[in-house]
């Protein structure tokens, strides 16, 4: 499990914690960078490829399939945030559109050329998608359900040796978090825990200071004792679930 050689899709790539993460892969020695962005970027290190994706977009998310070709890790990283207070449905459609159903749809593109070099997904969560904050419940919503999508592509997948790996963040120094007046990490220093995490072979990541709190907890947990037997229903029908991604 390393970054080394690999080639790999980030989305939301162009700023952030995305922008940090390309980073890091090329420092930790990535054989190509796949940049997945909506807006066009440069990028002076030719490992980088550009590609023009709206995860929300399917011909966006079809083309890149198509130009990418094969692929090494997946990771969802693009997303939005929102404060709210439940009262507008819109603002919760949004959060689920993007958060939820942009990395369902990306990742189940991906699927078969992730089956074929039996890959690895990561996925840019947060704290949130554990436990709601107050003034921001769609957005943990959304990222509650994109952990419990996860947490199905992890079962599914065992069986053709990908690896899904969810990283519950904390509070990271972003334009998301602007006017956020709380303790906030460094992305670069999110995206290097972010990588030690998965070279480490671990399937939750806990990337930063304030995350890294509850990780023990987290990984001794009922919650995760019952992840595990609840996985075990899953093999039966796993081949009949992802029999669509063969095609
Ligand atoms: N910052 C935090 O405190 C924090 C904590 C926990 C988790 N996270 C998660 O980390 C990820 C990155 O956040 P960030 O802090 O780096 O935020 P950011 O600086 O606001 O960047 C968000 C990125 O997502 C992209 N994006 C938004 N909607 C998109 C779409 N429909 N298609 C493709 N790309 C889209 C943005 O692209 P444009 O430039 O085109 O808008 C941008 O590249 C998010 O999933 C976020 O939820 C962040």
């Amino acid at each position: 499990m390393n970054i080394e050689n690999k080639t790999v899709l980030i989305t939301g790539a162009n700023r952030g914690i995305g922008r940090a993460l390309m980073d890091e892969a090329l420092r930790r020695g990535a054989k190509r960078v796949y940049s997945g962005s909506r807006s066009e970027q440069r990028h002076d290190d030719e490992r980088v490829t550009f590609v023009k994706l709206d995860i929300t977009d399917e011909r966006d998310v079809r083309e890149t399939v198509g130009t990418i070709g094969k692929l090494d890790i997946l990771i969802n990283n693009a997303g939005i945030f929102m404060p709210d207070d439940l009262g507008d449905a819109d603002i919760i459609n949004r959060h689920l559109a993007v958060n939820f159903f942009g990395p369902l749809k990306v990742t189940q593109a991906f699927l078969p050329a992730l089956m074929r070099s039996k890959g690895a997904i990561i996925n840019n969560l947060s704290l949130s998608a554990l436990v709601p904050v107050a003034s921001t419940p769609a957005y943990s919503l959304s990222k509650a359900a994109a952990h419990n999508l996860m947490q199905a592509f992890r079962a599914l997948l065992s069986a053709h040796d990908v690896t899904v790996h969810n990283c519950f963040t904390g509070p990271v120094d972003t334009d998301m978090t602007r006017g956020f007046e709380v303790p906030k990490s460094p992305p670069g220093l999110v995206a290097a825990g972010i990588f030690n995490g998965f070279e480490r072979g671990e399937e939750d990541i806990f990337p930063d200071p304030y995350s890294e709190r509850i990780a023990d907890g987290w990984h001794t947990s009922v919650i995760k004792a019952l992840e595990r037997e609840f996985a075990a229903y899953v093999p039966p029908i796993a081949e009949a679930a992802l029999d669509c991604c063969h095609h």
